[in-house]
């Protein structure tokens, strides 16, 4: 354990000097991993995306205007776009969320100009004198111009709330219909674009536990058959249930228990994915929110460990319904979400502040979704931009990447490939919590193979002291060759700012190989990157 240098760095942590301590001697850590063993194939949509009509997602975020000062294509901020497609973001969810069991798809269609003003769901959320109203200036071509921009695929969440089968199927038909197929086809045509858009992911409602419908588990079974059965089905689609709510206390197995047995007899209503939602959910915590202490640096850690166990638990039910587990996990929203206070604006609802705990967060819940990618067919960060863990913030023409973008760059080797069996010795840390101290594992990760490049994530969550990392490999393999990079910061609050955007930014990290191993020294309060080139 240790605690000693726990309390030293504690003491000091309100003065972003814990870099003037004492060394704290780091702990020892082996890691065996089997490259010659690989499983599951790690999805690239699990490095996927979530927008919506919501403060300042979509507008300010991403749409700016044709006519705006910030530079943009076509209406669309620049920015984002080419941090997007450095990301190789593989797709996004739109348009929500709680907003698309209200969104009716033909207010977004035709010429701008006359496009309605509509109703929001966001609309009690917003502080007062200020109002959500949808001014549908993004609408579904905005969005696949978006996609076509970043090379991302479309995943589109339907409306079952306030929607009808027959809405959802012509908005399929507009999207997919082959040009003269359909008169829905040509009306696509005659709003600019003639070829298909090729749409394969659709989510049948979000949440229709709470703000999709309010239903039940088997009340929404009856709702998915009549929505999917008569699907116009141009593009072998994908199609995605609303799942549980993974954040409740018991994990609302009762959902997928109910759901799947609400299904049992249906022949015509294939579940291809079923949407899990995790949230660590910390809208109850009081501290602000970037200016925390240790045990609320961890608080959130553990929290998002809990990912893996809410992983598990649904898994297991939807087994029993489906021994050969042809539905996949879909976890279309996560991310740690802090109480409201603190937005870049405030009708920018829900834009919290993003610091490197966040970061860390992003990785570990990778490590975990890498580690159960046989069971994963995609996630989605809740929400990219200016929103609960986001990548970035943008206000008119200042714009931040936060900390957690850099995890997703530095996780970008994992997509498509292998992952490679991991397993990590060493002795437990014991961490201060608000109730006292918990356990945790001393470096998070995993590991992936593509050919001979083997990609290696760690994080090392304490507060104290680096971990010396001894990576060693079941079988023949040697490493020829690796180099590194480690996302840290000497203050765990640390954060990007639009006044000062690179406070948190990447680091090379240097990799020692020997004949016997491949040793790293992974700074505390860190993320750490390894590429290792096999002989
Ligand atoms: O991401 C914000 C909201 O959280 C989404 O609209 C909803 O699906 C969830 O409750």
């Amino acid at each position: 354990m240790r605690r000693r240098a726990f309390l030293k760095a504690a003491a000091c942590a309100g003065t972003g000097a814990l870099t003037a301590l004492r060394p704290v001697p780091a702990a020892d850590v082996e890691i065996e991993i089997t490259p010659e063993k690989p499983g599951a194939v790690i999805n690239p949509h699990i490095y996927g995306h979530f927008i919506e009509h919501l403060g300042g997602v979509i507008y300010d975020g991403i749409w700016v205007g044709r006519n705006s000062k910030t530079p943009n294509v076509g209406g669309i901020r620049k920015q984002f776009v080419d941090d997007m497609k450095r990301l190789g973001a593989p797709n996004l969810r739109w348009p929500g969320g709680c907003f698309a069991d209200g969104y009716h798809w033909r207010d977004g269609i035709g010429p701008a100009s006359k496009r309605p003003r509509t109703y929001s769901y966001w609309e009690s959320y917003m502080p007062a004198g200020k109002h959500a109203t949808e001014t549908n200036q993004f609408g579904v071509h905005e969005f696949m111009r978006l996609c076509r921009l970043v090379g991302a695929e479309p995943y589109i969440a339907a409306n079952v709330g306030s929607g009808s089968p027959r809405e959802f199927h012509d908005w399929v038909s507009y999207c997919n219909a082959p040009a003269g197929a359909e008169s829905l086809a040509g009306e696509r045509a005659a709003n600019g674009d003639k070829e298909p858009f090729g749409v394969k992911y659709w989510g049948v409602g979000n949440e229709s536990w709470g703000c999709g419908g309010d239903m039940k588990p088997g009340e929404y079974a009856t709702q998915y058959r009549r929505f999917v059965t008569q699907f116009p089905a141009y593009v072998a689609p994908f199609l995605v249930a609303t799942g549980p709510r993974g954040h409740s206390r018991d994990m609302d197995l009762a959902w997928t228990e109910g759901f799947f047995a609400g299904m049992q007899g249906g022949h015509r209503s294939p579940v291809h994915g079923f949407s899990l939602h995790f949230y660590s959910d910390f809208r109850n915590n009081k501290t602000r929110v970037a200016d925390f202490k240790a045990a609320d640096w961890y608080a959130v850690l553990l929290e998002g460990l809990r990912t893996e166990a809410v992983i598990e638990a649904h898994w297991k039910i939807m087994g029993k319904y489906d021994p050969q587990h042809r539905t996949k996990l879909v976890i279309d929203e996560w991310g740690v979400w802090y109480q409201p206070g603190e937005e870049i604006r405030p009708d920018y609802i829900l834009s919290q502040p993003v610091t490197l705990r966040d970061a860390l967060h992003t990785a570990i819940t990778f490590d975990i979704f890498n580690r159960h990618a046989d069971k994963i067919e995609m996630a989605n960060v809740a929400q990219t931009v200016n929103c609960i863990h986001s990548l970035f913030l943008a206000l008119e023409d200042k714009y931040t990447r936060t900390p957690p973008y850099y995890v997703f760059e530095m996780y970008r080797p994992h997509m498509g490939a292998r992952l490679a069996p991991m397993q990590v010795r060493g002795a437990e840390l014991t961490v201060p919590t608000q109730e006292g101290t918990a356990k945790l594992t001393p470096l998070m990760g995993s590991a992936s193979i593509r050919e001979k490049r083997l990609t290696v994530t760690l994080t090392n969550p304490s507060l104290d002291a680096p971990v010396t990392a001894r990576l060693k490999f079941a079988g023949a393999a040697r490493a020829n060759a690796g180099r590194g990079v480690a996302l840290t910061h000497s203050d765990m609050r640390a954060r990007n700012t639009f006044n000062n955007t690179d406070e948190v930014r990447l680091a090379p990290l240097p990799v020692n190989i020997s004949n016997e191993s491949v040793v790293v020294v992974i700074p505390k309060q860190a993320v750490a990157a390894i590429e290792i080139q096999l002989a």
